[in-house]
């Protein structure tokens, strides 16, 4: 049996963990649902639910996993080994993640080495973004760079290679977009038909919260993207959580730590939202925060076009902090499905990792060429249509999460008691200040806004109406 490895104490872990949850959903896909829905409000409702919902969710996972010391697989069948489907369906959803997030890694990558030679007016050009993903060599290439620069961090292993990595990037990022966010906030534009919009205005349309039009339907709406995307952003119920839960020490205060990844990340979705919303209101007002890849990779470059020539350097420094944001994020995916391996096949560290890595080439290979050799226009069961990335995007975040968020809901809260957790929460005489919560979340509200979710994706609670 090979010694465990482990962070080496609170800040290493915490950093790590926020590592995996500050990614690319903090950055593009909060600003523009909280432009979608009604700004302030939208903050509000997120807000309360990182406190109840969000928490009970990160509580779980890291508790099952430092007291069982296990990934996802044999955590769960040690709690219970008739539950060891469940870990073997959680381990799933980082292996299938992991096929494209490097895809979107090389996007950013490029992006990133297009504002480094300073062709800020190439990448705001129409259809840049599309002619750059039809590529076949071009958009394969930058992926598999960024999968290679992922195995590297996870090779080295848990103190001397995630630990390391994050507690340099993580700090950096967040000085990054406190940066763009101040300079975001004084800008002033005045556009061909003579309107004039400053940033602040535009800050002003992120906090106020909007109810205009709001009727029970569309609040339901809010509620339901707050809760994707808080699930997303924490990156729970993926065995992230569990794995990285299990290097931790037993001394540690993981109420301390949960308190603090749960701040880090959220303060990293609010300021991007500030560096956000007010740049693209002042440039293009309300009409060009569209969602999905589009605003981050056709929008803001028009933005930071638009600035001129200060416009390349935050173009950089945006895209670098991407860079980064989206690094941690794959490493703790590369992470997941490593741990489990090397648990499964007892295999070293380094084993897993390289093998890994060049299965993932392959997978990675095919996933970005579905932009142009494999394109192929796949019917989703949300009525929408996407290409092969979309697909497994689809299949591990709307299908498998929901469905195993409420499966462990079920499992913790009624099969095993909410006692094996909030045990841990307190393993060393620590209070666990939100007890109740988690009691009456686990078993009560937390599996019922898992099946609406999860019904909601699968295209059935339309068809039920
Ligand atoms: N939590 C990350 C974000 O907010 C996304 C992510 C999803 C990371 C899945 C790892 C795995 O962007």
């Amino acid at each position: 049996m090979k010694e465990k490895s482990g962070f080496s104490g609170q800040i290493g872990f915490v950093l790590a963990a926020a590592g995996s949850a500050v990614g690319v959903g903090n950055l593009w896909r909060f600003p523009y649902l909280a432009a979608k829905d009604g700004g302030g409000l939208f903050l509000i409702v997120y807000l309360c639910l990182v406190l109840t919902f969000g928490f009970t969710l990160l509580v779980s996972d890291i508790a099952i996993g430092r007291k069982t010391k296990k990934s996802c697989i044999n955590a769960y069948a040690l709690l219970k080994p008739s539950w060891k489907g469940l870990g073997v369906l959680t381990f799933f959803v980082p292996v299938v993640i992991m096929t494209y997030y490097s895809v979107i890694g090389g996007w950013i990558t490029k992006y990133l080495t297009v504002y480094m030679t300073g062709k800020a007016e190439a990448v705001a050009n129409d259809g840049y973004f599309d002619h750059f993903i039809s590529d076949p060599q071009s958009s394969c290439y930058f992926a598999l760079f960024f999968l290679i620069l992922t195995a590297v961090v996870v090779y080295n292993g848990v103190e001397k290679g995630i630990e390391k990595f994050s507690k340099f990037v993580m700090p950096v990022l967040l000085v990054l977009i406190i940066a763009i966010a101040i300079y975001s906030l004084f800008l002033e534009h005045t556009d061909a038909s003579g309107t004039a919009r400053t940033g602040l205005q535009g800050f002003v349309v992120y906090l106020k919260p909007d109810f205009t039009g709001m009727t029970f339907e569309k609040f339901v709406n809010v509620l339901l993207d707050a809760m994707s995307q808080l699930f997303f952003s924490l990156s729970v119920s993926m065995g992230i959580m569990i794995t990285y839960g299990s290097y931790v020490k037993d001394e540690v205060d993981l109420n301390k730590a949960v308190n603090q990844i749960e701040i880090f990340d959220t303060v990293v979705a609010f300021i991007a939202g500030a560096m956000i919303i007010p740049a693209v209101y002042c440039f293009s007002g309300t009409e060009g925060m569209n969602g999905g890849p589009g605003l981050m990779f056709i929008s803001l470059p028009k933005v930071f076009n638009e600035m001129g020539p200060v416009g390349s350097i935050i173009g950089l420094f945006f895209f670098l902090t991407a860079a980064f944001a989206a690094l941690t994020s794959c490493v703790s995916v590369l992470e997941a499905v490593t741990a489990n391996c090397m648990e499964l096949f007892d295999v070293s560290r380094r084993q897993a990792t390289v093998i890994l890595t060049l299965i993932y080439c392959v997978a990675t290979a095919v996933i970005s060429l579905g932009y142009s050799t494999f394109r192929m226009e796949i019917p989703l069961p949300n009525g929408s249509e996407g290409q092969l990335l979309d697909l497994m995007d689809y299949i591990s975040n709307s299908v498998m999460m929901p469905f195993i968020s409420l499966l462990s809901c079920i499992f913790i809260g009624w099969v095993l008691s909410p006692k094996t957790v909030t045990d841990e929460m307190e393993k060393n005489g620590e209070k666990f200040g939100r007890k109740g919560i988690y009691n009456v979340m686990i078993r009560f509200i937390a599996p019922v806004i898992m099946l609406v979710l999860f019904l909601q994706s699968v295209g059935l609670l339309e068809k039920l109406e």
